[in-house]
């Protein structure tokens, strides 16, 4: 292998590794919550009119997906919604919006 090869493989590798850092959240975590991106905008930076869910704590995040899946809190889409996902998921997904910039 020539070394100009090396090096550019080498600046990829560096390169993905940087992404990496960046995207904090793995991968299958980043797709549930692209879930609530039609809605609630990329990266839970939702449009006026709409709940962010950037920035929210994690805490509260969980707190309303458990009322919209016990029916608890009213609601006309989320009672569907949120029966889609497990206690898990829905603790991984608050926690990636939390950390996301509002
Ligand atoms: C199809 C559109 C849609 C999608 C997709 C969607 N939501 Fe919602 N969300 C709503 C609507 C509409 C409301 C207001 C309550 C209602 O009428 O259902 C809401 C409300 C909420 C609220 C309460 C906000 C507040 O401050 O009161 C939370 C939390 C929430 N959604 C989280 C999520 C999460 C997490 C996802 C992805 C797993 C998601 N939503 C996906 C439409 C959506």
């Amino acid at each position: 292998m020539k070394p100009t090869m090396i090096a550019c493989l080498a600046a990829g590798l560096m390169a993905t590794s940087f992404g990496a850092a960046a995207q904090t959240a793995p991968t299958h975590v980043r797709s549930w919550a692209a879930g609530c991106a039609n809605c609630h905008g990329t990266n839970g930076q939702a449009q006026p009119g709409m709940a962010a869910l950037a920035g929210a704590p994690a805490a509260a995040t969980v707190a309303k997906m458990q009322a919209f899946k016990s029916g608890a809190l009213p609601a006309t889409l989320m009672h569907q919604i949120a029966k889609g996902y497990s206690d898990e998921q829905i603790q991984a997904i608050a926690a990636y919006f939390a950390a996301q910039k509002n």
